[in-house]
């Protein structure tokens, strides 16, 4: 495939930005006019490139909303993205999202060129537990099965028998038919579930980095603030916050409460973006803004997907040996 360059797709600020009017129109409720000439050269340029390399960007739901209303094919929380990666026929796909993200996309597609624009944009959940441990676990509890949050690196999925993600923990731990199971490395994520199933679970003590620091006393203050708020938290929260919600799913089920029950006044206990991209699809709903900012989502941006495409870096590997236990715990939880 031809090297595409930087110079043979440059041109003047001008034509990007009224080639991109239509773009902004979409997300103009989430991003200051003032800023669209920043995003415009890269945002024309990036679908260029992509009809070159016969690529696709898979979005997470926590990236801005210049990546996610403008340059992103399929976007969506791990589950989606993760099923929706066996789905693509293109020859490239960039994950714009986190290293575990990628790492799960090219274990779908082992002949694909998968590509992480950023490739620091790690995760506290990931970074919380090796292979080694995993093993260690199994040997402290053995004939336990062991259930790994995609939140993992493809070397810790690899010691599990099966994954899981926030839209299909609970599923996934009363499908297994069993009592007591080892589920890593998410200890909030755990318990609520353990609170939902009755199962035993043994847990991990890895916490997101992002969602860890809500409390309850901050949902209350909320309420008091606005009467009425409804209130939506990720299961990555402690327990004492989803208890204090409305409502606890998934960033994908999150979305997809507001879309169907729209509320008046609602607050998204999770990332930032995610309020932003939730609401160019809601303009009705008002979102209440206290959140946090995941810094390894938003190593991601438009100059770096650009860079990805041009230079088709930087690609995702990942050793057979490793890749192959991985990706059958992948696709035993996509069966399920
Ligand atoms: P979702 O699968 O719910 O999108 O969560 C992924 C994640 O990293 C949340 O912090
Ligand atoms: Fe990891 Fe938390 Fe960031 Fe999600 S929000 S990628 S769980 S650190």
């Amino acid at each position: 495939m031809p090297t595409v360059s930087y110079e043979d797709i440059a041109m003047p600020a001008s034509v990007a930005i009224a080639r991109t009017a239509p773009l902004y129109e979409r997300v103009k409720s989430v991003i200051p006019a003032i800023e669209w000439p920043v995003f415009a050269g890269d945002i024309d340029a990036i679908l260029t490139l992509k009809r070159e390399r016969n690529a696709v960007i898979l979005a997470h739901n926590y990236q801005t909303p210049e990546i996610f209303h403008c340059v992103a094919d399929i976007v969506g929380d791990s589950l989606v993205l993760a099923r929706e990666a066996t789905q693509t026929d293109a020859d490239v796909i960039v994950l714009a999202g986190v290293h575990f993200m990628a790492e799960t996309a090219k274990l779908l597609n082992p002949d694909k060129t998968v590509l992480i624009p950023d490739t620091q944009a790690g995760c506290s959940l990931a970074a919380s537990i090796t292979a080694e441990d995993v093993r260690l676990l199994r040997q402290c509890y053995p004939g336990v099965p062991v259930v790994t949050y995609v939140n993992t690196s493809a070397a810790v999925k690899a010691q599990s028998d099966i994954c899981c993600t926030s839209g299909n923990a609970r599923k996934i731990i009363e499908g297994l038919g069993v009592d007591r199971v080892i589920m890593l490395p998410d200890e909030y994520l755990a318990r609520n579930v353990a609170a939902e199933t009755g199962v035993e679970i043994i847990s991990w003590a890895g916490h997101c980095e992002v969602h860890e620091l809500f409390t309850a006393e901050e949902i209350r203050a909320l309420r008091k603030q606005h009467p009425g708020v409804i209130v939506l938290a990720h299961p990555e929260c402690p327990p004492e916050v989803v208890a204090a919600a409305d409502f606890a799913g998934s960033t994908a089920a999150m979305a997809d409460y507001v879309g169907s029950t729209k509320p008046a006044r609602v607050v998204l206990v999770t990332e930032c973006s995610m309020a932003d991209n939730v609401a160019v699809l809601n303009p009705a709903t008002q979102f209440l803004r206290p959140c946090n900012l995941c810094p390894h989502m938003k190593r991601i941006t438009l100059p770096k997907i650009r860079r990805a495409l041009e230079t088709l870096t930087h690609e995702v590997t990942i050793d057979p040996s490793v890749a192959t236990p991985a990706r059958a715990a992948v696709e035993r939880m996509l069966a399920m």
